[in-house]
């Protein structure tokens, strides 16, 4: 469960101060999935990045299954990331040096798992996202909608119990990018208690989650059932 209370994410320059985000208060309850919609500017990758503790609010409480994480150190919140969340953004954020394999195993090598559990976990995971005997290749040799494969396969090879994507289908044909949705809701339906926030700027994507959080002016300014929010 996450448990945002009264956040509040300031960013400050010189002598001027503007609101990123906030105040928002909301519960994310385990295995729900939600879409995170507005303009841009809205706050909605300052949501992800608090949600994903990549950020720490100026103020408010986050609880993360109960326990407040909201003033932790870096390190501890790093931690919490490695073990927790997994993170998926536009820009695939692959490493190209590396092999798809590589990348997929990145996660375990912080988790601190043996070679061999690597890489048989790393060929698990691109099985489960159709990239099956692709491993030894590099990753600018796959096509953009494969590369955001390799990245869900790298956000999901540690089971994380937070999955959070920011446009992941932002950089994608909307062919490609559905049959990426496809993908992130079929592996979210596999893990009963995991939680899935996907950021978009595609209603129909947001449509097929469970609940849409509409954003502006970093507030929330809908919540609710897709039928409800989108029904215009
Ligand atoms: N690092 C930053 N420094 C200063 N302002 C920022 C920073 N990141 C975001 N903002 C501001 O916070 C607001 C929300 O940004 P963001 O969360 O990126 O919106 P969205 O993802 O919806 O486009 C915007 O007004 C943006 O300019
Ligand atoms: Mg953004």
């Amino acid at each position: 469960m996450i448990g945002l209370f009264g956040v509040i994410r300031d960013y400050h320059a010189r002598d001027t101060t503007a609101r990123g985000l906030g105040p928002v208060s909301l519960e994310i309850p385990a295995g729900q999935a939600v879409a995170v919609v507005g303009a841009s500017g809205a706050g909605k990758s300052t949501l992800l990045s608090t949600i994903g503790l990549l950020d720490s609010p100026t103020s408010g409480v986050y609880r993360l299954d109960g326990i407040d994480v909201s003033g932790l150190s870096e390190k501890r919140r790093s931690v919490i990331r490695r073990d927790r969340m997994g993170f998926v953004f536009q820009r695939y954020n692959l490493l190209d040096e590396l092999t798809v394999s590589q990348n997929v195993e990145l996660p375990l090598i912080y988790q601190g798992c043996s070679s061999s559990r690597r890489r048989e976990a790393a060929r698990l995971a691109l099985d489960k996202v159709g990239l099956s005997g692709k491993g030894r290749l590099r990753a600018w040799q796959l096509s953009g909608g494969e590369q955001q494969r390799v990245a869900i396969a790298r956000a999901v090879v540690g089971k994380p119990q937070i999955m959070l994507c920011d446009e992941p289908t932002g950089n994608l044909d909307s062919s490609t990018g559905q049959l990426i949705i496809k993908l992130l809701l079929d592996i979210h339906g596999e893990s009963p208690n995991r939680i899935l926030v996907v950021v978009t700027h595609n209603v129909g994507v947001a449509r097929q989650l469970d609940r849409v959080l509409v954003m502006r002016d970093g507030l929330v300014m809908q919540d609710g059932i897709p039928q409800e929010v989108l029904a215009q």
